[in-house]
């Protein structure tokens, strides 16, 4: 049977049930995370074939100009949200990245304002994020917090995404525990599409790319002490390379309690209101004057 058929029957049972007066039923958590997939998954269904549709009629529009090939995935939707919802679900269940068999199952997509100014771009989603399906939630997702926090922002006004949608795995994902890796050049050109595409349906003012993997799977080469501190452009939006919030989590080990990490990614920051048209306060400017 179907899941389509399966839903379609166990809404029947559900609905016998409250003809017959009852008003609760108990779900083993297991299930419902079942039923939620088959949810996703008939949703993503209906975009793809959406999709598939529109593309079906461009291509009668517009004959394609040989060699060119548009990285861009065709959503459907009449708002942003309505698009980055459509895209998620057409995420869930896109071919290339599960085709390389070295990704785990989980589909972890964007979080935030699809109608921010600012959308900041992590790698990967780790232990924390797969278990919440929500980018930066662990240890590095609260330091991001506390940033955004500083710049006088809340999470829920920007948007935050990952180059990768799902959590790399290790030695085949059975074992992997807590542990977590960066994601492969092949893993994040796999998930490279949705992307760009969030990039084009939000055009935000400016982007930031949190550490050297995002901003590779983006583009741009080098170390993050030699590309940080200018603008990048990324689909013509300018684009801040600063180092990852795990990072400066690391450096706090370091002699100077991680004072060099935390002043060169402020700076960055002040760059990106500035670039953005945010409010910048004498005591923003000031934090790290001094130190
Ligand atoms: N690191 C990332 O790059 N992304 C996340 O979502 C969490 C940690």
């Amino acid at each position: 049977m179907s899941a389509t058929a399966a839903a379609q029957l166990l809404r029947e049972v559900l609905e016998q049930k409250r003809r017959k007066g009852a008003s609760h039923v108990r779900v083993d958590p297991e299930d419902l995370y079942k039923l939620r997939r088959v949810k996703q998954q008939d949703a993503a269904r209906a975009a793809r074939v959406r999709t598939e549709e529109r593309q079906e009629l461009s291509r009668m529009e517009e004959p394609e100009v040989a060699g060119e090939k548009s990285p861009l995935i065709e959503v459907g939707g009449s708002s942003r949200e309505e698009k980055i919802a459509n895209l998620a679900a057409m995420a869930e269940e896109a071919p290339a990245p599960r085709a390389l068999g070295t990704l785990r199952g989980t589909m972890v997509f964007s979080v935030g304002d699809p109608n921010a100014q600012l959308m900041l771009i992590g790698e990967a989603p780790g232990f924390e994020e797969e278990r919440q399906s929500e980018p930066f939630v662990g240890p590095a997702g609260q330091r991001l917090t506390k940033i955004l926090k500083a710049m006088g922002l809340e999470r829920s006004k920007v948007y935050i995404s990952n180059i990768c949608k799902f959590r790399p795995a290790i030695d085949g994902g059975g074992k992997q525990g807590t542990k977590n890796r960066a994601p492969t050049k092949a893993e994040m050109d796999a998930c490279l599409p949705f992307i760009l595409t969030e990039i084009d349906i939000i055009r935000p003012k400016v982007i930031v790319a949190l550490g050297r993997t995002a901003a590779e799977g983006l583009g741009i080469e080098g170390s993050v002490a030699s590309v940080r501190g200018k603008f990048h452009e990324v689909n013509g939006i300018p684009t801040m390379v600063t180092y990852h919030p795990s990072y400066i989590l690391r450096s706090e080990q370091d002699a100077d309690g991680g004072l060099k990490a935390k002043a060169a990614v402020w700076a960055d920051m002040l760059m990106v209101m500035d670039q953005a048209g945010m409010p910048i306060s004498a005591k923003q400017r000031a934090y790290f004057k001094g130190k």
